[in-house]
C-alpha cells in the first residue's frame, strides 16, 4: 500500500500521509486537509472515519473477528474471567498471578458506596427506568470523588478506573432493587465479582442467595462479551466527553446515556420485547412481512461493523442454551428466536443487507431466565461496558497527541441577514 494519498480539487493537488495499523485498514491522515484545502471532509455517522488511534480492541466485521489486545473473544469467553479481561483491557496484557491477585483485591475492596449516596435513589420514582437511574446515579458519583479529579495524573486515572469497575455492580444492583421495591443488599468481599453482583440482585432479607456455578459463569461470560467494542457510539461519547478534561465518572454517565438508545445497548430490551410480541412461531412470517414493509426493524439483527456474523452472538447463543438447560426452563421464546433466525438467514431481504443476529438477540432470553426483567438488560450491558469505556478514556489521556474533540459541519442554514423587529415580521 502507498504511504501517501493524493486528492485533486480543481487545479490543486493535496498530499496526505497514509498511516498503517498493525492489522486492518490503513487510514488517510486528513488532519492538515482543512489548512491546505479550506474544505472539510464530510462523514456523518463516521462510516469512513477513524476518530482515534487505539491498541485495545480490533474488529474485522467481514470475517467476524473480535480481538481484545490481540486475544480472540471466543478464547477469552472460554478460558478467562471478566476481572482478568478487565485487567487486560486496562493494562494491555494478561496479568501474572501476583498482578491479578492485587487487581482483584483492589476491585473487591472498592465495591461499597458512600452511605449518603444511597439517598439519591430515593429521589427517583419507583417506576423509573433503571437506565435513567444509572445515568443519574453514576453522574452523581463524581460528586463523591473530587480527590480523583486530576485527569492528567496517571495514578488518579488508575484509581478512578478501579473505583468505577468496582462500584458499577453495586449501583446496578441498587437500581434493580429500587425498581423491584426491595431493600438494598451490600457487597460481600469473599464472593467473586459475578457472584457478588448476582447476590446483590437476588438476595432478600428473608432468604440469602445461594450461588449457582453455571449461572455465575454465565453472568461472567455475558460481562466478558460486552466488555469493549472499540469506537462504538457510547465509547466515542465517553472519549468526546473526556476530551474536555471532564470528571471520568461524568464521562461514564454520558456513555450510559448514549448506550440506552434502541439502536445501541437498548436493543437487548427491545429484542426480547419483540420476541414476546411475536409470541409463537406461526406469527413469524407475518412479522417478517412487517419488517420488509419497513414498519419496524428486526431487533437484535444487523450491525454497523459485522456484516457476516457477530462472534459474540455465537458465544451468547451457547450460554443461553447452558442457562436454560441448568434451570430446566423450556422457554417458548427460544423456539421463536431460533426459528426467526433460521428464516431471516435464508431470506434474500436479510441476506442482501447482510443482516445477522447480533449479541442482543440471545442475551435477553438468557437474562430473563436468570431472573432479570427486560428493563435491566441495558443496565447489565452498561456494567460490563464500563471497563471498555474507562480503558478507552485512559488510553486517550496516554496519547500525547490528545486534542479536545471538535467536529466541524457542512452549514446549510441561512446566510447572514438583519434582525427584524417583531411588529415587522
Ligand atoms: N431490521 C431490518 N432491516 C434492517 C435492520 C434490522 N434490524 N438493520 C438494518 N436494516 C436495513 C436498513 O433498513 C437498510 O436497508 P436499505 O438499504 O434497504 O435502506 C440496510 O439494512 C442497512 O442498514 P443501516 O441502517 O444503513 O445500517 P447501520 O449500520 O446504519 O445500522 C444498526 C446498524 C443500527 C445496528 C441497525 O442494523 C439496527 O438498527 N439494528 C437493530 C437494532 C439492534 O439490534 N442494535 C444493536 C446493535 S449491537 C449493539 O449495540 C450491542
Amino acid at each position: 500500500m502507498a504511504d501517501k494519498a493524493t486528492l485533486t480539487i480543481g487545479d490543486k493537488t493535496i498530499e496526505m500521509p497514509v498511516l498503517k495499523g498493525s492489522t486492518g485498514p490503513d487510514v488517510v491522515d486528513v488532519r492538515k486537509f482543512y489548512a491546505e484545502s479550506d474544505m472539510f471532509t464530510f462523514d456523518p455517522g463516521f462510516t469512513s472515519t477513524a476518530s482515534c488511534e487505539s491498541k485495545i480492541t480490533y474488529i474485522d466485521g467481514d470475517a467476524g473477528i473480535l480481538l481484545h489486545r490481540g486475544y480472540p473473544i471466543d478464547q477469552l469467553v472460554e478460558k478467562s474471567s471478566f476481572l482478568e479481561v478487565c485487567y487486560l483491557l486496562l493494562h494491555g496484557d494478561l496479568p501474572k498471578a501476583d498482578e491479578f491477585e492485587k487487581f482483584e483485591h483492589n476491585i473487591t475492596y472498592h465495591t461499597m458506596l458512600h452511605a449518603q449516596f444511597d439517598r439519591f435513589f430515593e429521589g427517583f420514582r419507583r417506576d423509573a427506568h433503571p437506565m435513567a437511574i444509572m445515568t443519574g446515579a453514576v453522574g452523581a458519583l463524581s460528586a463523591f470523588y473530587a480527590d480523583s479529579i486530576n485527569v492528567d495524573d496517571p495514578r488518579e486515572r488508575e484509581i478512578s478506573a478501579h473505583r468505577m469497575i468496582a462500584k458499577m455492580p453495586t449501583i446496578a444492583a441498587r437500581a434493580f432493587k429500587y425498581h423491584m421495591g426491595q431493600p438494598f443488599v451490600s457487597p460481600r468481599n469473599e464472593l467473586s465479582y459475578s457472584e457478588n453482583f448476582l447476590r446483590m440482585c437476588f438476595a432478600v432479607p428473608a432468604e440469602d442467595y445461594v450461588p449457582n456455578p453455571v449461572l455465575t459463569r454465565a453472568m461472567d461470560r455475558i460481562f466478558i462479551l460486552h466488555a469493549d467494542h472499540e469506537q462504538n457510539a457510547s465509547t466515542s461519547t465517553v472519549r468526546l466527553a473526556g476530551s474536555s478534561g471532564a470528571h471520568p465518572f461524568a464521562c461514564i454517565a454520558a456513555g450510559i446515556a448514549c448506550l440506552w438508545g434502541p439502536s445501541h445497548g437498548g436493543a437487548n430490551q427491545e429484542a426480547l420485547e419483540m420476541l414476546e410480541e411475536i409470541g409463537t412461531v406461526d406469527k413469524i412470517p407475518e412479522f417478517i412481512e412487517g419488517v420488509k414493509a419497513r414498519k419496524y426493524k428486526l431487533m437484535g439483527f444487523g450491525h454497523r461493523v459485522y456484516k457476516n456474523f457477530d462472534p459474540r452472538a455465537t458465544a451468547m447463543q451457547k450460554t443461553c442454551h447452558e442457562v436454560l438447560g441448568e434451570l430446566g426452563i423450556k422457554d417458548p421464546l427460544l423456539e421463536v428466536a431460533m426459528e426467526l433466525e433460521k428464516i431471516a438467514l435464508s431470506d434474500p431481504y436479510f441476506i442482501e443487507r447482510k443482516l445477522y443476529p447480533n449479541i442482543d438477540f440471545y442475551s435477553g432470553i438468557t437474562l430473563r431466565a436468570m431472573g432479570f426483567p427486560s428493563k435491566m438488560f441495558t443496565v447489565l450491558f452498561a456494567l460490563a461496558r464500563t471497563v471498555g469505556w474507562i480503558s478507552q478514556w485512559k488510553e486517550m489521556f496516554e496519547d500525547p497527541g490528545r486534542k479536545i474533540g471538535r467536529p466541524r459541519q457542512l452549514y446549510t442554514g441561512p446566510t447572514e441577514r438583519d434582525y427584524v423587529a417583531i411588529d415587522k415580521r
